[in-house]
């Protein structure tokens, strides 16, 4: 069951094999629950969960996660840090690394959660960072997989803003063999680097016109406008993004006729998305929240079981 041998800060650090692994070990989970009852690979095993953002499902679902393999987490928002008033990221690993098995981290800089790791003698993973939510990714594309049955041969569309969690996407896809298609503003275009090193493995299309872009899919993803990390542009980016890249019935009608809606959550609801498609027959949203709990499981185990 071990895959994993450290920390997970991005998708693209997994191999091809440790993902698609990853995956059907989470629909495992999901379909035998009580797999995890006799598997208790966490016994004794105690994650640190340092938040430096708010977060509902991320917190929620890696706590149970611990708890349903017989560990404990311990929550740490920024406040009940030393590392609030000043301690270094460098010391607070050191000093969590003497007492937990695992830390989780959700931060804002990228390079944050990299120093955490790198001066931490127990796994790190990434909760979010401004540039990648690999933990997000992994429920999508289990999501993905439990709805369409295959990953082969899908072509997933990506419209608004390209966040932190379309960055994970992009390495997903590439390390899967999944096409996509991105649909963003001018100025607000995917990173290029990530780009660059995905288009060795998948065609990626982009555009600023969400129409073209949504044609053909089987998967159509979005995330909010305004990240967290972006809450001081929260007025130019409702005007650049809207109404242009608001996902509603008559673009998603542009998709496949089968064609799936996912938002990792939370959703502005009526801004990048509105409710006639957050609430479809179409869209997976609970299921992909819900996954996020037997992703997390499944990712835990890959880390500590013998
Ligand atoms: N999707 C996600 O990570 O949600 P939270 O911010 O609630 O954890
Ligand atoms: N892109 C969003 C994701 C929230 C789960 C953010 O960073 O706020």
């Amino acid at each position: 069951m071990k895959l994993l041998t450290k920390n997970l800060l991005s998708i693209n650090e997994l191999t091809t094999n440790e993902l698609l692994q990853l995956i059907e070990l989470g629909m495992k989970l999901k379909r035998y629950p009580e797999l995890c009852k006799n598997l208790c690979g966490l016994k004794n095993k105690t994650m640190a969960m340092i938040f430096q953002k708010p977060s509902t499902r991320t917190r929620i679902s890696f706590e149970l996660a611990m708890l349903q393999l017989g560990g404990h987490a311990i929550n740490l928002s920024q406040q009940d840090l030393q590392l609030s008033l000043g301690e270094s990221i460098e010391d607070t690993a050191k000093t969590l690394s003497v007492y937990v098995d695992v830390i989780m981290a959700r931060v804002y800089e990228h390079k944050q959660i990299e120093l955490l790791a790198n001066n931490s003698s127990v796994p790190v993973i990434n909760g979010l960072s401004n540039t990648f939510h690999p933990c997000q990714i992994l429920a999508d594309l289990m999501t993905i997989k439990e709805q369409k049955g295959d990953l082969n041969h899908i072509k997933i569309a990506w419209i608004g803003d390209c966040t932190n969690v379309c960055n994970s996407l992009i390495y997903g896809c590439s390390k899967l063999g999944i096409n996509m298609s991105i649909a963003s503003p001018l100025g607000y275009e995917p990173n290029i680097d990530i780009i660059k090193e995905s288009r060795k493995y998948i065609s990626i299309e982009i555009g600023d016109n969400p129409s073209n872009m949504i044609d053909q899919a089987d998967v159509v993803m979005t995330d909010t406008f305004v990240s967290i990390h972006n809450i001081n542009q929260q007025n130019e980016r409702i005007q650049k993004f809207l109404p242009k890249f608001r996902i509603n019935s008559s673009l998603m009608k542009k998709a496949n006729k089968n064609a799936i809606f996912l938002h990792c959550l939370p959703a502005k609801r009526g801004y990048e998305v509105t409710n006639s498609v957050l609430d479809s027959t179409q869209s997976v949203i609970w299921s992909e929240a819900e996954n996020r709990l037997h992703m997390q499981k499944a990712l835990l185990l890959s880390l500590f079981d013998p």
